[in-house]
């Protein structure tokens, strides 16, 4: 497509490449990321996901030289070599090749047959991928690894897989063969034996990745349509991988502490009454809930920003009462606005010309739930600005977070037409440009507007996404089923949205579509209680799906799983924090944790949160025992004390109410005492239980709601442990950054799997308990050494 190379000029970090037939450009963005670009459709970068200016770039020295046959472009870490035809390959700084462009011919596995006698019977015959407008091939070495791609089905490792990127809302069960849900993260990682890099393709139209699907010689990304815009991003680890591309697309900020809690919805709970019964019912039954979700029957004939007068007389009174409870109540927004006369909504839109329209210019109706409906044009500065004000109609009557689904858009009647026209911020284009970006589009207007509204850190909830909606809202992994199968493919779907940057996210926990059963919904909890979005979730018509539903046993189990999620609190909401300062999600893969581990690479039912805890969940019928691999090193079952060596697989006892679950030796983790919400009472005392080793643990406690912790409105407590695998265990408390007022007063230490014969603090003795091998006490919150001996 380019030819050959006709000469450069180097503009600071960037260099421009000419060729016989058009021109290129590499920008180095910092030592270890580098932009590969060409101007096939605009000018410039054109990127939704990568806001101005972004906390990857850095200033940094960039040497450029003329060689015999290729131009090279150096960093500190890396070598770029630019050849004829647009080539592009990557060396690491010893020079090893890292990433190399694919010369030879394409050559795709042998399939056999004809494909038409399948397609007659209904199947759908597999073909060889098309081949597109923008094609970007990729060597292969051999033994690549491939993780990210936001929430594609299948397994882990998307190695021998092709997906494309189609926001689709497709209610079919989701299975492996999906080449698109509802959401497009041109992203993934490529894991080498020795190290890893990224690639974040940058184009919102529909594109395509086969990872070694057409031949395992090379693996490839591509587009119809758009620039050829992408970024190489180093590691070497997967971590720095993962830090560099959510610093480039930004990274999901420290929601609230009550949006970690657990949430629950049906589609839907209506009226008044019945959601009021469900909050008493949860506390009744003694299951922790922080937040009802209101699916698309409060509103008045599914119009947005109205409630149904009927079922819902008093919208601020409801809230209000149920925020004696501790129960926050979070609102469904389609972006569908019903085309109806008179509706406050539709018709500012329509005279302000806020809406996508036809080539003509004609507002484009499609149908929705409400029938007739019209699209807000989210590509379009005013319209967002119209939608974020449009939040405060709901805050005002207490919506502590609003969840916006059906943006990919969806509309009844198939996708919408490629020549539906957007505005797109003063440089107009059709769907094809826009599909992928509206629902981030939408989520942004909405989590602007929520943070006007109420100056609080916002609750948003998108079903579609794009790369860096993460810097806006959580997400969940829409429609899937109440079938085992779903539990066990969410566990990958989790992780790589994890790896994908978005550090905040769920599934509908019990599954959305067909009927749950007792034991898939107890299985289901004790994996959700690990999620940071904690949601049960049902479809109208479904089984009811409440933890009380069924009997006794499974309401036991689950309250259980949930008063567990709700102890972890404090250590999930430090690894929030964490997230927002590294990119890095609370649900990790085996493989991020334990990068040199090859068993770790493709381990698709388990999975840790944050680097302490690892969590098989059993996600079969019937079983009571499951098989766990533990990576290297010392592991302390959570549930009966023992302490396991890793590096092997294990059979783990799990009876219904039993998930297993392995803390690494040397941990030390916060805990709140029991509460039925976020917030039902102050914490004076933090929970710390301490796994004998060496290790430290860092804390953060805050008012866990404002932005006051910007500003150093916030406690930071260190816990460091040495010895404690020998006959004495100490354990400093430092006390770091004090910035908010409602400190801890004390903390109850339990060291677990250690008896101690005497406990002093600063040299004084101090009263301890010893129970089932553990030592319990309570220490005051200030900084001093606690010594343990047996
Ligand atoms: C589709 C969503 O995925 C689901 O969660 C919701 O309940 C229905 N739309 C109805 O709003």
């Amino acid at each position: 497509m380019f030819g050959q190379r006709t000469g450069y000029e180097k503009e600071s970090q960037r260099v421009h490449i000419g060729f016989e037939s058009g021109k290129a450009t590499i920008e180095v963005i910092g030592p270890q990321i580098v932009n590969v670009f060409a101007p096939l459709h605009t000018e410039g970068h054109e990127s939704r996901a990568v806001e101005q200016p972004n906390a990857a770039f850095e200033v940094c020295d960039v040497q450029v030289e003329e060689r015999a046959d290729h131009l090279e472009i150096s960093t500190s870490e890396l070598t770029v070599k630019v050849y004829d035809h647009f080539y592009v390959d990557f060396y690491d700084k010893a020079g090893a090749p890292l990433c190399l462009d694919y010369r030879g011919s394409r050559d795709p596995f042998l399939r056999r047959g004809n494909v038409s006698i399948a397609e007659g019977e209904g199947h759908e015959a597999m073909r060889t991928s098309g081949r597109h407008k923008i094609e970007i091939l990729k060597k292969m070495d051999g033994g690549e690894k491939f993780y990210g791609l936001g929430d594609k089905t299948g397994p882990l490792n998307k190695r021998g897989y092709e997906y494309e990127m189609w926001n689709t809302d497709d209610p079919s069960p989701h299975v492996e063969s999906h080449k698109a849900l509802y959401k497009s993260i041109p992203f993934f990682i490529t894991l080498q034996e020795a190290s890893a890099f990224g690639i974040f393709f940058d184009n919102p139209f529909k594109t395509f990745f086969d990872l070694g699907k057409e031949n395992s010689d090379y693996y490839y990304f591509g587009a119809d349509d758009g620039n050829l815009d992408y970024y190489f991003i180093y590691g070497p680890d997967m971590k720095s991988v993962v830090s560099r591309y959510t610093g480039l697309t930004g990274r999901t900020p420290l929601p609230q502490l009550w949006t970690l809690g657990m949430h629950q919805s049906r589609w839907s709970y209506a009226p008044e009454a019945r959601v009021l019964e469900v909050a008493k019912l949860f506390r009744e039954h003694d299951v922790p809930l922080d937040a009802i979700h209101l699916d698309i029957d409060y509103m008045d004939g599914y119009r947005v920003f109205t409630w149904d007068g009927e079922r819902f007389p008093d919208p601020k009174a409801m809230t209000d009462k149920l925020a004696e409870q501790g129960i926050k109540i979070v609102t469904i927004i389609d972006p569908g606005v019903k085309k109806d006369k008179g509706y406050g909504i539709f018709d500012e839109g329509l005279e302000k010309g806020y809406y996508a329209t036809d080539r003509d210019g004609v507002t484009y109706v499609n149908t929705v739930w409400p029938g007739d409906s019209v699209y807000p044009d989210f590509s379009d500065e005013p319209v967002r600005r119209w939608w974020a004000g449009n939040q405060k109609i709901m805050t005002d009557d207490g919506v502590a977070g609003i969840w916006n689904d059906m943006n990919e858009p969806a509309s009844f009647t198939g996708p919408l037409p490629d020549d539906v026209r957007f505005k797109n911020d003063g440089r107009e284009t059709d769907h094809r440009e826009i599909h992928n970006v509206y629902g981030h589009l939408m989520s942004r207007a909405t989590f602007d507007g929520i943070k006007e509204a109420t100056g609080k850190r916002p609750f948003v909830i998108t079903r579609a996404a794009y790369a860096g909606t993460q810097k806006y809202s959580t997400v969940w992994t829409g429609d899937n089923q109440s079938f085992w199968e779903h539990l066990r493919l969410s566990i990958p779907m989790l992780l790589n949205l994890g790896l994908s940057g978005f550090a905040f996210a769920g599934c509908d926990v019990g599954g959305f579509s067909h009927d749950c059963t007792p034991e898939l919904l107890v299985r289901w909890v004790q994996a959700g209680a690990f999620s940071p979005l904690f949601r049960n979730h049902t479809a109208i018509g479904t089984r009811d799906q409440e933890p009380w539903a069924f009997d006794e046993t499974t309401l036991d189990a689950y309250r259980k799983a949930v008063k567990l999620r709700y102890k972890l609190l404090p250590y999930l909401y430090d690894l929030m924090r964490e997230a927002e300062q590294t990119g890095l999600a609370p649900l990790r893969p085996l493989v991020l944790e334990f990068p040199d581990d090859p068993a770790a690479r493709e381990v698709n039912d388990q999975f840790l949160l944050g680097s302490r805890i690892l969590v098989a969940p059993v996600v079969e019928q019937g079983k009571t025992h499951r098989a766990v691999y533990l990576p290297q090193g010392t592991w302390i079952d959570y549930n009966s004390g023992e302490s396991v060596e890793g590096g092997r697989t294990v059979l783990a006892e799990a009876p219904l109410d039993v998930c297993p679950i392995y803390v690494r030796a040397g941990s030390i983790l916060p805990g709140y005492p029991d509460q039925k919400y976020v917030g039902e009472r102050r914490i004076d005392e933090l929970l710390l239980e301490v796994y004998p080793g060496e290790g430290g643990y860092t804390h953060t406690q805050d008012d866990g709601e404002s932005y006051g912790y910007r500003d150093g409105a916030y406690n930071e407590y260190r816990f460091v442990q040495t010895g404690g695998r020998e006959s004495v265990l100490e354990l400093r408390l430092e006390k770091g950054h004090a910035g908010y007022g409602e400190a801890y007063r004390s903390f109850r230490v339990t060291v677990r799997g250690f008896a101690a014969a005497s406990a002093k603090i600063g040299g004084e003795a101090v009263e301890f308990e010893t129970e089932n091998g553990n030592t319990v006490l309570r220490v005051p919150a200030e900084a001093g050494m606690l010594k343990l001996e047996a």
